[in-house]
């Protein structure tokens, strides 16, 4: 991967495209939603330290670096150590299981060349969790397996790494019991009733946030907001 990264310069996303055919027709139907998180994304202080983990092509990561202007981004996903050579078929969003890890990994390089706050880190969450000091992100945006189990394991590997006022945001929290990504919900609900954390906000594009409970100051009510999301 290192000595592709040597000889493959793309000028523009037009030549990643070339390269990866599949990259072009993901990424001209799936819906990054980038509007949709702007509200949950308007809860992270500037001048953080943060991570995304799960990080696919990066259309997130950018619009991230843009907005946030964190001083440091850490980007976690395995790539081809999780996928190998192309991901799974998840439909339309993996052009059925043609699209190139290699074609993801390629598309984040370019987009974030140009932020020296970011770093891309090839690997799962919970190891690179298990490396990272206690109490040294401000955040993380969690938005990789959407599965119960890894999400509430990835939550716990998250706290000790969290500074006391800091919070874990995410994607796909489905309130509907049994919907594709109810697991996520599910996760922070149960993960909030085990350690003292408290989810407080969650909008009606499953956008969420917690944070640890012991370092607040008393909130008001009207400051906590969390609705039933539309998603199935
Ligand atoms: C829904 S996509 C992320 C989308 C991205 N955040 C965005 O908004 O454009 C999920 C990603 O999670 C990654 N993933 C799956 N398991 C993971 C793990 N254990 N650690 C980190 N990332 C993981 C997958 O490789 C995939 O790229």
């Amino acid at each position: 991967m290192d000595a592709e990264r040597d000889t493959f310069q793309p000028i523009d996303m037009a030549e990643i495209y070339k390269k990866h055919n599949s990259l072009k027709k993901v990424e001209a139907v799936i819906n990054p939603r980038l509007k949709e998180r702007d509200a949950i994304l308007s809860l992270i202080p500037t001048a953080s330290v943060g991570a995304e983990i799960g990080v696919f092509t990066g259309m997130l990561s950018e619009y991230l670096l843009d907005k946030v202007k964190p001083t440091k981004l850490y980007l976690v996903d395995p790539w081809s150590k999780l996928h190998g050579e192309r991901f799974p078929n998840f439909g339309a969003y993996s052009d059925h299981g043609k699209l190139q890890t290699a074609a993801a990994l390629n598309a984040v390089r370019f987009r974030v060349k140009r932020f020296p706050a970011a770093e891309i880190v090839q690997e799962f969450s919970q190891k690179w969790l298990a490396e990272q000091p206690d109490h040294s992100l401000d955040w993380v945006y969690l938005d990789a397996s959407h599965k119960y189990e890894n999400t509430m394991n990835e939550l716990l590997a998250i706290e000790p790494k969290l500074k006391p006022d800091g919070m874990i945001l995410g994607d796909d929290a489905w309130t509907k019991r049994g919907g594709r990504h109810y697991g996520v919900f599910r996760a922070i609900t149960d993960f909030c009733k085990q350690r003292p954390f408290e989810l407080f906000r969650l909008d009606q594009y499953a956008q969420w946030a917690i944070r640890p409970i012991e370092n607040l100051q008393p909130q008001p009510r009207s400051v906590v907001r969390v609705v039933s999301t539309s998603r199935p």
